[in-house]
This record gives structure tokens, sequence and C-alpha cells, in this order.
């Protein structure tokens, strides 16, 4: 969808929407200086270390690294897909979302418009329909939870929602677009949901998005979930979220649980910072919802060999997103019971004393993997290191890697001093990190390559580009950055005067995304009235080092060259003796 937006279109946009106004409208901002500050939108802080600048369109977090355009922001914090935020900053803006000829608008207020008002008929009919109540009442749920949570019933009719929203062609459309009606073979549709307690699942604003029904009697399957729509997918919603921010605003930590009923229940008891995972694997977007506003996550699994798998397969998930300050425990329960039934035969207070002491993630890392192991055996201790070490190394944060190094080392009696003969390849060389697990907000240390301070140049100036020639040959040159500093040079001559935040939006499916994002949130250090000096001393830079690794290439086979190459080589020597200057 998002390709059939014209690139022009979102350029404009990103410039002329005023970053200040769509933070601001939705975060409290204090003007300092030339930017505005805040207490980050995305993690819990005391004193503001999240920025807006005007001048770049862009907003940065000191404490979390979180950064980006409006239209980013858009997306993280009202939790959008791209389209969507696009159409959301258009109206900001004040402006109408250009689409090709082919593909006929597609708004999203007649899906959203439908789920409400099919969770108002579901509602109604909970009441009109004693059986259902009688059901929530017996598992021991409240009707104040029930009603926040908007719980209802679908009867056990093919044609409730047909019936009541299904008249016209228009409403039809939506229900199938939501995914409340299917088609029959034989022409026609039928309601998905039958005789089944519905639990509406919201967007972070509060709008029904999907579905999850349960069934009321026995009967297969047990749990049945909208499908994948334009608003609803599985992978990344959690279910509960909204109703768990609106109860508490900055909890300490989110418990993250596998079923419905198990949120439902825990906020019946008071305990309000529950999500469910909607019966999918934990998801890394599941993890970076969680993160943006808690520092802490406690998985809660069933004592079952079920549970323990999914425990496993979130830990797996969640190593490379553990950095600075966060924490992963694990709550498995004890066997047959799951929060629910627990929570109901044991209180709150046994419960919340059960997630205190829930084990950290490297206690549940390494008593998973030894569980088959003999300690005790050389055998046995080698092996829990061999399978503990590609793990650890998955772990972007030096000093949280070290310590579960650590940790290995005293479960397999090494002495403390001994632990860097674990240190696998990543731990090697610092600063080294499995790319896939690379975080957007590592901050490089120093001012990094030529090619880097250059792009960064460029983009906090646009200005310099009509200014400023590349050295031809630059762009297919090798060298690093080399290609993006031209491309993006390219880019400010067709389009002068575009944006910071307008380049960095051209590169969002693009894996230099975060790269250029990282560039922008840092300051150049470089006042506007420099920036021409350094941005040709940098390409100055560029080009000695092009000198330089030709020369090494040439006095490497200095034994074998020909009388071209001898010639090129004593002119480089001149070349480098007259001055050129030499970079880094
Ligand atoms: P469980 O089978 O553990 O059920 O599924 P539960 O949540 O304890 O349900 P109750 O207490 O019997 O009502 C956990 C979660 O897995 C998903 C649902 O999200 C459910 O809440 N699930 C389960 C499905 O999506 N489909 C199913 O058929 C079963
Ligand atoms: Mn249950």
């Amino acid at each position: 969808m998002s390709g059939r937006i014209p690139q022009e279109f979102i350029d404009d946009l990103v410039q002329r929407a005023d970053i200040v106004e769509v933070v601001g409208s939705r975060v409290p901002l204090t003007k300092a200086g030339r930017e505005y500050k805040a207490r980050c939108p995305f993690h819990a802080e005391k004193t503001p270390s999240f920025w807006v600048s005007p001048a770049k369109g862009f907003y940065h977090c000191f404490g979390c690294g979180a950064h980006g355009t409006a239209l980013g922001f858009l997306m993280e914090f009202e939790r959008l897909d791209f389209p969507v935020a696009v159409e959301e900053l258009a109206r900001m803006v004040g402006v109408e979302v250009p689409r090709g000829d082919d593909a006929p608008r597609q708004s999203l207020e007649p899906l959203f418009a439908i789920l409400e008002r099919a969770a108002r008929v579901f509602r109604q009919c909970l009441r009109d329909h004693p059986a259902a109540i009688e059901y929530l009442r017996g598992r021991g749920l409240d009707g104040e939870t029930a009603r926040e949570f908007g719980i209802g019933y679908a009867p056990a009719a093919w044609d409730t929602l047909l019936g009541e929203l299904g008249e016209s062609e228009a409403d039809r459309a939506a229900l199938k677009g939501a995914g409340l009606i299917v088609p029959r073979d034989a022409g026609g549709h039928y309601d998905r949901f039958r005789d089944r307690i519905m639990f509406p699942i919201r967007d972070n604003r509060g709008r029904v998005i999907a579905f999850g029904g349960r069934i009321v009697g026995p009967g297969e399957p047990k749990y049945l979930n909208s499908p994948e729509t334009p608003l609803f997918h599985k992978g990344s919603e959690l279910y509960g979220f909204y109703e768990a921010r609106r109860a508490e605003r900055k909890p300490a930590r989110f418990l993250v649980v596998e079923g419905y009923m198990d949120v439902v229940m825990l906020a019946a008891h008071g305990i309000r910072n529950v999500v469910g995972t909607l019966g999918t694997a934990t998801t890394a977007e599941h993890l970076r919802r969680l993160f943006g506003v808690v520092p802490e996550i406690v998985f809660c699994f069933d004592g079952d060999r079920a549970g323990r798998e999914a425990a496993w397969r979130a830990l797996q998930v969640a190593l490379p997103t553990i950095r600075d300050g966060r924490q992963v425990r694990f709550l498995l329960l004890p066997e047959g019971d799951d929060p629910d039934s627990l929570v109901r035969k044991e209180g709150a207070d046994a419960f919340t004393a059960r997630i205190g002491a829930s084990q950290p993630l490297s206690r549940f890392l390494l008593d998973t993997l030894a569980q088959d192991l003999d300690l005790s055996s050389t055998d046995g201790r080698a092996r829990l290191a061999a399978l503990a070490k590609p793990l650890i190394a998955n772990v972007p944060d030096e000093v949280y890697r070290e310590l579960l190094t650590a940790e290995l080392a005293g479960r397999i009696g090494l002495a403390p001093g001994r632990s860097a003969a674990l240190a696998g390849p990543a731990a090697d060389r610092p600063g080294s990190r499995p790319q896939a697990t690379r975080a957007r907000s590592d901050r490089p240390s120093g001012r990094g390559s030529v090619g880097r301070q250059a792009i960064g140049l460029l983009l906090h100036y646009p200005q310099l580009a009509p200014l400023v020639d590349l050295p031809a040959g630059l762009a297919t040159s090798g060298q690093r950055g080399a290609a993006l500093l031209a491309e993006i040079h390219a880019l400010l001559r067709e389009r002068p005067g575009l944006h910071p935040a307008a380049i960095v939006e051209r590169f969002r499916e693009r894996p230099e995304l975060p790269h250029l994002e990282q560039l922008l949130a840092e300051d150049v250090l470089v006042p506007e009235d420099g920036a021409r000096a350094e941005f040709e001393g940098c390409l100055q830079r560029f080009a000695s080092l092009a000198i330089q690794q030709r020369l090494n290439d040439l006095l490497a086979r200095a034994g074998d060259l020909d009388a071209g190459e001898q010639q090129e080589l004593a002119a480089l020597r001149r070349l480098l003796a007259s001055g050129v200057p030499t970079a880094e």
C-alpha cells in the first residue's frame, strides 16, 4: 500500500508537518532554547531526556534512544502502520492523500466503525442471554471488569451481525473486511463468531480492531480469533495493553500471559499490568511495545511442557533486546494451573508474591540448559558452556553479556577470573556485535568514518548539496559510505530544499534507515557557517583515503608491477610528499 502513495507527496507531507504540533498534541512539551523537551513517552523516566527539534523535523530520546520523524512518531506512539500514519499526518496538515487510479482510496474508517458497532451488538447480546452471563459468573468474573474490557456474547445464530449490521452492500463489505462475516460457497455470508464469549481486542487508542471468542460450551476450537485484516496483525497485538495503560499510567513492569481469561481475571483481582499474546509466540514487536513503556517484563506461562516451550521461545526473542536497565524475568506456574486458576485459588497477594519471586533471565536460561546435564562431570559442564555461549552472544549489551558469562562460569566451577575463557567471538572483540542484533539506539563511539561524518553533515545541512560537487567516481569508489553519500547528494540536487526529516523518510523501507536516523539524532557539532568547509574537508579525506588505498595495493605487489603501475606508484608518492592532507 505504501508504494502507491507517491514519494513526492510524502516528502511534502513530512516537510509541511510541524513535528512540535504532532508530538506536542500527544505529549506535553516544554520549550528549551530552539528545541522542545518532555518526559519520554516511550520509556519511564522522571527527568526529561526526550527532545524535539523543529529544525531537523526530528525527535530523539537520550534515555532510551527512541528517535524519528513526525511520521515515525505517529507510527510508534499511535502504533499505526505506515499508510495509516500517512493518513493521520495528512489529516493534521490538512491535505488529501493521493492514490494511483488503480488503487481506489481504501479508508480504514468503515472497518473501525463496523467493529465498534459489532462490539456494541455483542455487549447487548450478553445482557440478553442469561446463560452467557451465568458462564462468566461461574468463572468468577464481576460485571465491572466485564464492562471495562467490553466483553460481549455472540449468539448461536448464523446471522446475528448480518441481521443487525449487514443491511447495505457497504456494511456487508465492511463486516467482511473486518473479518466478522465469512462468504458462503453458494453465495451470501454467515457470522464468523457464534455461541462465543467475545473479547474485543483494542489498539492503543482504544479502538476495537479485532475479537477473540471463547466457545461457551464444549467444542472446537476453544478460542477463535479474527483473521488478519488491515487493522489486525496478530503477531504485534497484545490483548489488554490499552486497558492496562488506562488503569496504570506508569507501571513498573508488565506481565505477559497466554490467555484472554488470564488477563481479565488478573485485572478482576486488581493486578492490572498484564497483557496477553493471543495464542501466538512472543514476538520482537511485542517486546518493543512493552519495553517502550516499562523497563521490566515478566513472562508468566503455564508450568506444563507447552508453557515451558513458550517461555524458552520468549527468552530467545528477548536476548537481543536486552540492554541498559532492561530486565526480563520468568514466572513458571505449577503444572496444571494458569494465572486465571491460580489467582482465583490463591488471591492477588499470593500471586503478586509469585511475581516478586520470579526467576531472572540468567537463572532461567542456565537452569533450562542444565536440566538434562550432569554438572558433576566435565563433559556435562563443557556441554553447558557450549550450549550457553551462542545464546549469550546474542545479548547486545556488553555489561549484561559479561554478567551472564560470569554466571555461567560460576555454574561450571570456573574461578571468577577465568570467565574470559568463556567469552565467545562476540565478546572477544569489544564493540562488535552480531549484525542481526545491532540495536537501533546504539551510540557509535567518536565521530566515526569519513563517510559517516559527511552524510551526517549533509543530513543536517541539506543546503550544502547545490554548493559542493562530489568528486567524480566517488559513488562507485567502494569506500564506506560513499555510495550512500552520493545517493543523498543526488537526491538533494533533484529536490533542493528537502527537509532533513524528509530525506530520512525516503529511506523508510531501506536497511540504511536506522543509520540515517541515528545520524540525524546526533548533533553534528559544526555550526552552519563552518559546515561547508567541514564537508569539503570530508570529501578531501575521501580522496586521500582512496590514494592511500591504491598506494597500499601497489606497494603490496611492489615486485610485480608493470611499467604503467610503477609510474603510478611514483606519482602517488610525490602527491603524498607534496602534502595532500592525509586521512585520519
Ligand atoms: P488455553 O488453552 O491455555 O486456554 O489457551 P485458556 O486461556 O486457559 O482458556 P480458558 O481458561 O479455558 O478459557 C491460551 C490462549 O491461547 C489462545 C487464546 O488466546 C487463549 O486465551 N488459543 C487457545 C487460541 O487462540 N485458540 C485455541 O483454540 C486455544
Ligand atoms: Mn484458563
